[in-house]
Parts: C-alpha cells; sequence; structure tokens
C-alpha cells in the first residue's frame, strides 16, 4: 500500500550528542537517559510522540548509548522480580511502549551536529515527512501536547514547522531564531532564520525549540548543507532553503518547555514536575 504522506506516522529522537554540560554525569549514561523524577527524558519525548498518534520511533544513538537500546526493550529478570507487587505500576507505562511501539535505531559515526543526525536518521524515516524531538527540550502542557498541536497542523498547512517561543534578546545566541510574516493566530510563515545570533543581529526574539515537523525533501537539502556556526551541519541552514520556498512554519506553541541540556532547566523542571505529580 502507498504511504500516505499528508500524515506523520514517524518520529526522529537525534540522541547522538555528547552532553558536555552534564560531564561527568554523561561520561557513560547518555544525556537522554538522565531522569526527570523517575522517567528518563527520552521516554517523555516517545510519550510525547504516542500521543499525537505516532507508533513508530526512530532514533539516532552514538557510542556509549547502549544504554537507551536496553530502556526500550524487556527486562525478563527485573520483571519477573516485580510482577505482583506494588512496584509493578512504575513499569507500566514503559511496558506500555516496548508493547505497541516500533523502535529502530541507527548510529550517527561522527558527531557533525543536529542536522548531520537528521541526515543520519533518513534510513530509519525514508520518504514521508516526519517529526522530530529533541529530548532534552522538555515539554508540558495541560491540554493537547506541543507534538499533537504541531501534528494537526501539519494537516492543514503540509510544510516543515518549527516550534518557537519568545525568548529574552540577550538569550538568541543560544537558538535558531526565525522572521516572517503571521498568516493565522500564532502560525507565521517563515522567511529569515539565523542560527544561534547574537542580539543585535537577531532577526526577532522567536527561538526555534526542539520540536520540528519535517517534510523528506529536508534529506536532499542536509547532503548538501555545509558546516555552519561552530563548524556543525546545521538543521537551520537546511530550513531556510525551505523557507525560501514559502516551505516552512514556525508556531508559538501552547504549553511549557524546559532546557533540560542545561543544568538550570534541569532543576527547574525537576522542581516543576515533583509539584505537579504532587498536587
Ligand atoms: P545539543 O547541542 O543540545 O546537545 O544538541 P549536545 O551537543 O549533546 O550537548 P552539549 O552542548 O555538549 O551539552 C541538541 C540535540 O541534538 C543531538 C543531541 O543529542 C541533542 O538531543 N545531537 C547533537 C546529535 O544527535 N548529534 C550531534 O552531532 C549533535
Amino acid at each position: 500500500m502507498p504511504i500516505d504522506k499528508t500524515k506523520i506516522r514517524k518520529c526522529l529522537f537525534p540522541a547522538a550528542g555528547y552532553g558536555t554540560r552534564f560531564l561527568p554525569a554523561t561520561k557513560a549514561i547518555p544525556k537522554e537517559m538522565l531522569p526527570i523524577l523517575t522517567k528518563p527524558l527520552l521516554q517523555y519525548g516517545v510519550e510525547e510522540a504516542r500521543e499525537a498518534g505516532i507508533s513508530t520511533m526512530a532514533i539516532v544513538t552514538g557510542r556509549g548509548k547502549r544504554a537507551i537500546e536496553d530502556h526500550f526493550d524487556r527486562s525478563y529478570e527485573l520483571e519477573h522480580q516485580i510482577d505482583g507487587t506494588s512496584k509493578e505500576i512504575l513499569m507500566k507505562e514503559i511496558r506500555d511502549i516496548v508493547k505497541n511501539c516500533t523502535i529502530s535505531y541507527t548510529r550517527q559515526v561522527e558527531m557533525k551536529g543536529l542536522g548531520h543526525a537528521i541526515l543520519t536518521g533518513q534510513t530509519l524515516i525514508g520518504d514521508e515527512p516526519f517529526a522530530v524531538v529533541l529530548a532534552d527540550d522538555l515539554c508540558d502542557n495541560n491540554g493537547e501536547s506541543i507534538l499533537t498541536q504541531m501534528v494537526k497542523l501539519f494537516e492543514t498547512y503540509q510544510c516543515s514547522i518549527v516550534a518557537v517561543e519568545e525568548v529574552p534578546l540577550e538569550e538568541t545566541n543560544k537558538y535558531g531564531v526565525v522572521a516572517g510574516e503571521f498568516i493565522a493566530d500564532d502560525v507565521m510563515r517563515v522567511t529569515h532564520m539565523v542560527e544561534k545570533p547574537e542580539s543585535k543581529d537577531a532577526p526577532s526574539n522567536l527561538a526555534i525549540i526542539g520540536r520540528y515537523i519535517l517534510t523528506p525533501d529536508i534529506f536532499d537539502i542536509l547532503k548538501e548543507t555545509k558546516p555552519g556556526k561552530g563548524g556543525e551541519i546545521q538543521i537551520t541552514d537546511a530550513l531556510l532553503e525551505q523557507a525560501k520556498q514559502g516551505k516552512v512554519i514556525a508556531y508559538k506553541f501552547k504549553g511549557k518547555r524546559f532546557d533540560c541540556g542545561s543544568v538550570e532547566g534541569f532543576v527547574q523542571a525537576t522542581n516543576f514536575f515533583y509539584t505537579k505529580n504532587k498536587g
């Protein structure tokens, strides 16, 4: 049966980065496996994708990331130990994921940046539009998840979508920053984007966070994309090529995002989810 290219069926998780801001913790443990309370960051991301109706997960890993594969697998001995005890409930969500999702992996051999990690995932995605979740951006919402909001938007616009939020101008140098024209509430047709600009060069204060919907032509563009800021192959540079053809939307999402790739954001997320789960 031909693939329905108007729907998002797969989610890509680039998870090969070194996580140097969390050294020494990330020397042997992948950053994506660091927990907020008792759940690894990557599991939150996979749950968000499932909520958006996606059951095929494609994970780009690298050296030293084997714990990710073990996490999304059965653990017969452990499960046997806790079956029938009060602890069984703690494994409910992960067991459900393992049972109901298809999870595949590929390795990024050289960490040449997010754009390169996404290109590495082409072998798992193929020729169809897909979602991208950077698990170190942890999102929360009271209604629909951010990815669910974006998947719905894709049904209308059928082009690449980046999730954006307003950041203080002095922080634009940590993000890809977009500019363009609003065409609906919270929806901007992107005409310009810059990776990590200093505030004086930033075209706006709308920063891209770790949620994307990408159309598969991005792979051919990425193949031609030269290393940009920091010597890395930047997804922002590839997206700018799509934007020039009017094929990128920026979406001011509803919800909250924590930058768990930084120690400060990680602590904020921990406090937030502790209070939320207690209440
Ligand atoms: P980051 O720049 O936040 O992650 O990349 P990092 O490089 O691991 O972290 P620091 O700065 O050294 O602390 C954003 C996302 O892109 C992935 C990371 O795993 C993270 O999810 N990434 C980045 C790759 O998969 N490959 C890369 O070459 C770079």
